[in-house]
This record gives C-alpha cells, sequence and structure tokens, in this order.
C-alpha cells in the first residue's frame, strides 16, 4: 500500500482553553494556538489535534455543542479559525478538528424543538433524540426507564415535563443523546461535516464514535454500559460517514472507540476499513484500578500500577495493527490524570528522570504519536485544595457519589486530586510568571503552583531537558522511520521492566526502562556485545542494575 500523509504524522493534541490565552480574559483561544504553532513545528509535530472549537454553553467544554457552525465566542471567531488553517498549512502543520456525533448540548435548536411540542418545528426534530416514557411500576409508582449508570455518574436519564417522558444522555444531563436511527439527523449531520470539510480542515478525531447506536429495548442492567457502547449497528454510521466523506477526501480520521476486539479494531481503522483511519484505545491508560476500593470506585480507585498489563496492551494493539493498519501511540489525553504523576514520578527527586524514562518506553514504538499539551514538560497533576477550584462536569456528580458511598471529604479530594480529568486541563506551563505565560489575567481554572520549575522557557535552555529529550525523540522517529518500525517485546510479564527492541531503517535499537520507583537488576539486558549506549536519562550506571526509573536505549547498526 503506498503511503499516506497521516502515516507519517506525529499530532500534538491541543485543549483549546488551556492552552494559551491571546487576549487576556482567562480563556485559551485560537489566535493562541496560531502564536504557539511555531513552538509545536519546534517538537517536530506536523499535526494539531484540537478539541471542540464549537459554540457552546461549555458544561462539558464544548463536548456539548450548541452550534456546529460557530466557533465559541470564548476561542475567536470563523475568521480566527480560518486564520489558523491558513497560518498551520503555511508551515506545513494540518489541523483536524473534534467530532462530536454521539449528542449535542441540550440548548442547540434540534433540542429546543424535541423537547417542546408547541416548538414549530416539534414534529421533525422530536425524533433527532432519544426518548423513553416512564416506567411504570406494579405498585403504580413511576420510574426511570431503565437504571443504566451516565458515563459522569447517575442516571442516564432526565425529565422533560412538556412531553412527560425522558431523554437519555449517556454523559451529561445537558448532554442529550442523538437519534443515529434518524435518517434526517444523518444527513443534516454528514452536511455539516462536509461544510468544515470544505473549509479546509485536514481531518477529524471522533469523539465517543462507539456509542451512537443503542439498544432500543432498553433491558434494565447497571450500570448497563453494553446497551449503549459498541454495538454492532453503530459501524453502519461509521461506515456511510467514511465512503461519502471520510475517504474521498484523504483525511486523517482518528476514532475514540475503547473496548474494540481486534476484529472490531481493523473494521473500524483497517488498511480496508472504510470507517477510519486510526483508533484511540484505552487499555493501557488505567493499569492501576484498585477494585476492592468500594468508596472511590472505578477508574477513581487508585492501586498499584500493573506494569505488565501497560505492555501488553501496548504491544497486543501493535501486533493488531501490523501491516494491517495504522497504531496510534499516547501515554493519555484530556481525560485522564498526568501521566508523569499517574506512571512516573511527581516528586521533586524522581520527576524529570521518570518524565523522560515514560518518553523512551513509548516513543519507538511504531505508530503515529499524539503528544498531549504539557506532557513534552512533565507537567504534573493539579494542587488544588478545595473543591471550587475543580472545573470538570464529572467532578461534582462524582464527589458527591464519593460521600454517599461514605468517602470523607480528604479521601474524596485525594481521589479528584490523583484522577480527576481537570488533571490534564490545568494552563499550559510556558514560564514562571504570575500565571504561567498562559494569560495575564486569571485562568479560567487555577495553573499548577509547579510552573515555576516546570515550565517550557526554562526547558528551552536545557538541552538534556524533558522537552529536548522530546525534540530528540521525535526527530529519531523520523530519520529511523519509527513509524513502520519491527518492535519485540521482552519480559512481558515482569513487573518493573520496560524492556523493547525496534527496528529502525538504520538502526536496530534496544529501549530498557525500570518503570518503578524501586531498584530494578535485569540480568537477560537484550543487547549483544556489538550494541552501544545511545540515550540514557541517568548518569551512573552499572550494567545489570536500573536506579528507580532509570532508562537507556541502546542501539546498533544493521
Ligand atoms: C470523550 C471526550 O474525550 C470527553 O472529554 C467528553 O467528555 C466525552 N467524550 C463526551 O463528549
Amino acid at each position: 500500500m503506498t503511503r499516506k500523509w497521516w502515516q507519517d504524522a506525529v499530532i500534538y493534541q491541543v485543549y483549546l482553553r488551556s492552552f494559551n490565552d491571546s487576549n487576556n480574559d482567562g480563556i485559551g483561544d485560537l489566535q493562541g494556538v496560531i502564536e504557539k504553532l511555531p513552538y509545536i513545528k519546534s517538537l517536530g509535530a506536523n499535526t494539531v489535534w484540537i478539541s471542540p472549537h464549537y459554540d457552546s454553553p461549555m458544561d462539558d467544554n464544548g463536548y456539548d455543542v450548541r452550534d456546529f457552525f460557530k466557533v465559541s465566542e470564548d476561542y475567536g471567531d470563523l475568521d480566527d479559525f480560518k486564520a489558523l488553517l491558513d497560518s498551520a498549512h503555511d508551515q506545513g502543520i494540518k489541523i483536524i478538528i473534534d467530532l462530536v456525533l454521539n449528542h449535542t448540548s441540550d440548548e442547540h435548536p434540534w433540542f429546543e424543538a424535541a423537547k417542546d411540542p408547541a416548538h414549530p418545528k416539534h414534529e421533525k426534530y422530536h425524533d433527532y433524540y432519544i426518548w423513553q416514557p416512564p416506567k411504570d411500576m406494579t405498585d403504580g409508582v413511576q420510574t426511570l426507564p431503565t437504571n443504566w449508570r451516565s458515563w459522569f455518574g447517575g442516571p442516564v436519564w432526565e425529565y422533560n415535563a412538556l412531553t412527560h417522558s425522558y431523554y437519555l444522555h449517556i454523559f451529561s444531563k445537558k448532554m442529550p443523546d442523538l437519534n443515529w436511527r434518524n435518517k434526517n439527523m444523518i444527513q443534516d449531520m454528514m452536511a455539516m461535516i462536509q461544510w468544515w470539510i470544505d473549509l479546509g480542515v485536514d481531518g477529524f478525531r471522533v469523539d465517543a464514535s462507539n456509542h451512537l447506536e443503542k439498544n432500543w429495548d432498553f433491558p434494565d442492567a447497571y450500570p448497563g454500559y453494553e446497551h449503549f457502547s459498541s454495538l454492532p449497528k453503530h459501524h453502519d454510521y461509521l461506515k456511510l460517514l467514511g465512503e461519502q466523506l471520510f475517504f474521498p477526501n484523504n483525511l486523517m480520521t482518528i476514532g475514540e472507540s475503547g473496548g474494540a476486539s481486534p476484529k472490531e479494531a481493523l473494521q473500524y481503522a483497517g488498511f480496508d476499513s472504510k470507517e477510519f483511519n486510526m483508533l484511540i484505545q484505552f487499555g493501557h491508560c488505567w493499569a492501576d484500578i484498585d477494585d476492592a476500593n468500594h468508596i472511590t470506585p472505578g477508574k477513581w480507585a487508585k492501586g498499584t500500577i500493573n506494569v505488565p498489563h501497560i505492555k501488553q496492551s501496548l504491544a497486543h494493539w501493535i501486533n493488531v495493527f501490523e501491516d494491517k493498519g495504522q497504531n496510534t501511540l499516547y501515554w493519555h489525553n484530556h481525560d485522564h490524570p498526568r501521566v508523569v504523576s499517574h506512571y512516573g514520578s511527581d516528586t521533586f527527586k524522581t520527576h524529570e528522570i521518570s518524565a523522560k524514562m515514560l518518553a523512551y518506553s513509548l516513543y519507538l514504538l511504531p505508530g503515529t504519536p499524539i503528544i498531549y499539551q504539557g506532557e513534552e514538560i512533565g507537567m504534573t497533576n493539579v494542587d488544588y485544595q478545595q473543591l471550587n477550584d475543580f472545573r470538570d462536569v464529572e467532578v461534582y456528580t462524582e464527589y458527591a457519589n464519593f460521600i454517599q458511598l461514605g468517602a470523607t471529604h480528604e479521601v474524596a479530594m485525594q481521589a479528584l486530586r490523583d484522577r480527576a480529568r481537570d488533571n490534564a486541563r490545568s494552563p499550559m506551563q510556558w514560564d514562571n510568571t504570575l500565571h504561567g505565560g498562559f494569560s495575564e489575567y486569571t485562568p479560567w481554572m487555577a495553573t499548577n503552583q509547579n510552573k515555576d520549575f516546570i515550565n517550557v522557557r526554562q526547558q528551552e535552555n536545557d538541552k538534556n531537558s524533558i522537552l529536548n529529550t522530546y525534540r530528540n525523540l521525535i526527530a529519531l522517529r523520523k530519520s529511523e522511520d519509527l513509524a513502520f518500525a519491527k518492535t519485540q517485546f521482552y519480559d512481558l510479564d515482569h513487573a518493573q521492566s520496560f524492556h523493547y527492541q525496534s527496528k529502525g531503517k538504520y538502526h536496530t535499537y534496544v529501549v530498557i526502562s525500570n518503570f518503578s520507583d524501586q531498584t530494578m537488576v535485569l540480568n537477560d539486558l537484550k543487547i549483544t556485545d556489538d550494541y552501544t549506549l545511545y540515550l540514557s536519562n541517568t548518569r551512573a550506571q552499572e550494567r545489570n542494575v536500573f536506579k528507580p526509573y532509570e532508562a537507556r536505549i541502546y542501539r546498533k547498526k544493521h
């Protein structure tokens, strides 16, 4: 197969609200991204994915779209968007945007009409969403149509008095789910997608793409995710979009579709697929859940890191896509804790070394990297002390849930500081000035005080910084064509080591990381005498002894 442009891409993910505020109102914006394109280019990235830029009441920071054709006033206007496209294209950078297909805001005109029988367009739009009558119980009580749980906590149903029925929302109650069985809705969505393509976007990251179909029998099941996730029919919808819009326009399309089997992953994004060209999976993202914690349960329950699980998941996807599709590589996005706090260390002593270890461990593997803003300088989880320092809608439903389950305020706060999505959303740390160079005005969420020593400016000046490590690794990916490297993992079951071989164009590389805060002794290093040390994140070395988070890259010529 001839290579497509998106196979050589290095993607940088921008969370608009927190990246760079050009007009000093405390909120990141499109002009702010334009200002920083040279920085993004200096990393070696050539594609930028921006989080939703559409008009929105911002219940979920733009994933609740009110008007698909309008840019949020927080971020600028359509001229700013066009200027971003022009400026990026002039610098050889592609722009992909978030495409939110599963739901709209409850303030979207479709929903305004759908919920109100007196609205002149009610007939047309009512069926754009998913409605169910209350369930009648034998004792005469009326209750929710099902007991399904929303991804943000609480029920998936919200009552609408005007129609005496409930609408479905698998995320927040301000994000009603669309009915993909409605052909008119699909036509309207496709016209909207075409409009952005005509404007010149280079692709889409398709939000929540495996949730488009629901089980319309509405059986009770708790939490019930299997009734609104990965149901076979959602592929029909994606194929329609792929065949008619994505593939004819040579776009980069990345589907957010967790939980896929290998077969299904290839159906989404194999080289013969007509749905997407890449996938985002989360197999390696929560490798430390303590199932015994019933007070802050699920992803909130921080446990011991299962290193084999992380390696096995990465190895699994590399294997699934080898010669059959394009793998993606990322530590995390805006929905996860910061990787250095999560899988590395954010204490002063080991922060830098662990951030580099994480970079070595991932970025010599094959696939398309997606680097999340701030990862390249080792930004950490937030240091918030008050509940109202947090901004995410999910935080508030879940906090109430923890307290109900018996957590103390402090236990609940610690779960938030460890796991909340806000950890990845605090303002980008450009320098050590008052708000970290993000804005001159108080930011929409507080800047981490460690901006004084974790920031771009300081790392620019240090050739061994985390930032320059990222630059070097990305440059190496390009010169060695590592996006297509053949890889072999070793010691998959080893609880500390992260050990693999990657064959580049000119050299074979062996990465050996100590993925833990304990000393590691590894006797069987998979290197022969002709390997030399190419890069390491610490100086003093005994060949078989690795200090906490120590990582080395060896290489030899082919
Ligand atoms: C996935 C997005 O990444 C997340 O931020 C959002 O809340 C949900 N989809 C709902 O759109």
